[in-house]
C-alpha cells in the first residue's frame, strides 16, 4: 500500500508545509522547485540537494531560501559556498551531507535524484516518518522490499511521482485491493517505437534523448527508448501497491493521455487522464491530500481526437522480459539489473557501448552474478557494487559487440 496506515499530519502547525527536494536541479526537480515557488504561503524550504550543478542549485536557493543547499560532489563545495556568500544559506557536500539534508526535519521530502545514489538520502527520509514523493524509482528497484519495510516500521507516506505510480494511486483503492484484478502500465513507447532492431543497432544518444512527448533527464530518456523505463516500472509498481507481477500488464500508448489504469475484478477499468506534464503528478505530491493548481496547458480531447493502443513487442525490446525475469527470480536480482543498466546506460551516453549493448550488458550481469538474498542495506550496496564491477568490465573489455 503507497499511503502508509496512519499518515503523519501533512504540514506543520503553522499549516506550512516543510519541502525538501533531493535532486532540485533535474527535471522532476526544478518542476518541483517552480510548483513550490508558485505558492510561498504553502510552503517552506528546508534544504535543497544536487551532484554538482552549482550554478542551478544556487540559483534556485536564493530564490527558495532554504536552510542548507547541498552538493553531493565534494569537489563543487567550494564553488556552491561561493555562490551563496551573504544569503545566510548554509552550503554542505558530500554524500554524508545529502543524508544529512534528508534527515533534517521537513514535512515532505521529494525524491528525484536519478539511479541507486538516491537510495540512502530516501532511506532517511522514510526513518524519520516523513511524506516522501517518490520518483527515484531505481530506489525501488534496487532495495524495494528494505525500502518499502523501512516506510512501514516508521509510518512514513510514499507518494509516487512517476506519471503512471501517480495515475494508478489515484484511481486505485487500497481498501479493496482484493477487488483489483490488474494495474495497466502504459508506455509511450519512446523515440524507437517502431524502429527496427538494425536502426536501433545504430542508434545515436541523441536521438536515444529524444523522446517524443516528455522532456526529461538523459537517463530515464535512454531507458525509455529501451523499455527499460517500463520494466523498472513494473518492479516499482509490485513494490508500491503490493501486486504481483502476473496482474501488471504493459500496454503502449503513444500519445501519453491515459497515465495508467486499474481493473477491478468486475470489470470496471479506471484511468487517469491529463496532457504528458509532470508537474501534474509533482503537483499530486505536493498538494496531497489537497489538490493544488498546475499552469499546464489542459486536456483537449477533441484536439487530441486519436488515442492508441498496441501490445509491446518483446521482440525489439527485451528490457521488458529481462524486468520481469528479474522481479521473479527474487533477491538480489533486481538489484543487479538496476545498476548493470546505470553502468550500461551511462556508457552509451559516452558513446562507449552501442544502443543495443545496453540490454546485452544487463542480460550478461544477471546470468552471471548470483541472485543472493538481501537481508540489509550492506546486502544491497555488496549486490549494486558487484554488479557495476562486472558491468563497467563488460563494458571496458569490448565484451559487448558494437
Ligand atoms: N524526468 C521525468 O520526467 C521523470 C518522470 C518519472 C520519473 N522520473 C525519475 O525521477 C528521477 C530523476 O529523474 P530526472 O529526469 O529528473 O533526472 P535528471 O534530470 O538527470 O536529474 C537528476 C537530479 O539528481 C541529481 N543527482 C544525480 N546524482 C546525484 C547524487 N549522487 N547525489 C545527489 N544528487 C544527485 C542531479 O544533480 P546535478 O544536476 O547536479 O547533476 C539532478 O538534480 C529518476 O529516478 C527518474 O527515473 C523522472
Amino acid at each position: 500500500m503507497v499511503v502508509s496506515v496512519t499518515p503523519r499530519h501533512p504540514t506543520g502547525g503553522d499549516g506550512i508545509r516543510s519541502v525538501t527536494v533531493l535532486g532540485s536541479t533535474g527535471s522532476v526537480g526544478s518542476n518541483t522547485v517552480e510548483l513550490i515557488e508558485a505558492y510561498p504561503d504553502r510552503y517552506r524550504t528546508v534544504a535543497l540537494v544536487a551532484r554538482r550543478n552549482v550554478a542551478a542549485l544556487a540559483a534556485q536557493a536564493r530564490r527558495l531560501r532554504p536552510e542548507v543547499a547541498v552538493v553531493a560532489d565534494e569537489a563543487h563545495y567550494a564553488d556552491l559556498k561561493d555562490a551563496l556568500a551573504g544569503t545566510g544559506i548554509a552550503a554542505a557536500a558530500g554524500p554524508a551531507a545529502v543524508v544529512e539534508a534528508a534527515q533534517r526535519p521537513a514535512d515532505w521530502v521529494m525524491a528525484a535524484i536519478v539511479g541507486a545514489a538516491g537510495l540512502e538520502p530516501t532511506l532517511a527520509a522514510a526513518r524519520r516518518g516523513a511524506i516522501v514523493a517518490f520518483a527515484n524509482k531505481e530506489c525501488l528497484v534496487c532495495a524495494g522490499e528494505l525500502l518499502m519495510a523501512e516506510v512501514r516500521r516508521h509510518g512514513a507516506t510514499l507518494l509516487p511521482v512517476d506519471s503512471e505510480h501517480s495515475a494508478i494511486f489515484q484511481v486505485f483503492d487500497p481498501e479493496r485491493r482484493p477487488a483489483v484484478s490488474r494495474l495497466i502500465l502504459t508506455a509511450s513507447g519512446g523515440p524507437f517505437r517502431t524502429w527496427t532492431r538494425e536502426r536501433m543497432a545504430a542508434a545515436t544518444p541523441k536521438e536515444a534523448c529524444a523522446h517524443p512527448n516528455w522532456t526529461m533527464g538523459a537517463k530515464i530518456s535512454v531507458d525509455s527508448a529501451s523499455m527499460m523505463n517500463k520494466g523498472l516500472e513494473i518492479i516499482e509498481a509490485c513494490h508500491l501497491f503490493g501486486m504481483p507481477d502476473g496482474q501488471i500488464d504493459v500496454l503502449v500508448h503513444p500519445q501519453s493521455v491515459v497515465h495508467s489504469m486499474v481493473e477491478y475484478v468486475d470489470g470496471s477499468v479506471l484511468a487517469q487522464l491529463g496532457t504528458p506534464d509532470m508537474r501534474t503528478p509533482i503537483a499530486v505530491a505536493l498538494g496531497w491530500p489537497d489538490r493544488i493548481a498546475t499552469p499546464g496547458a489542459r486536456l483537449d480531447l477533441i484536439r487530441s481526437s486519436r488515442l492508441e493502443f498496441e501490445a509491446p513487442d518483446p521482440l525489439r525490446f527485451p528490457a521488458l522480459r529481462l524486468a520481469r525475469h528479474a522481479l521473479q527470480c527474487g533477491g538480489a536480482a533486481p538489484t543487479l539489473l538496476n545498476a548493470a543498466n546505470e553502468v550500461a546506460v551511462q556508457a552509451f551516453l559516452e558513446e562507449r557501448i552501442g544502443f543495443l549493448d545496453i540490454e546485452r550488458v544487463v542480460e550478461a550481469t544477471l546470468a552471471s552474478l548470483p541472485h543472493s538474498e538481501l537481508n540489509d542495506l550492506d546486502d544491497v550496496r555488496t549486490a549494486d557494487a558487484d554488479a557495476r564491477r562486472f558491468a563497467s568490465e563488460m563494458v571496458a573489455a569490448g565484451r559487448v559487440s558494437r
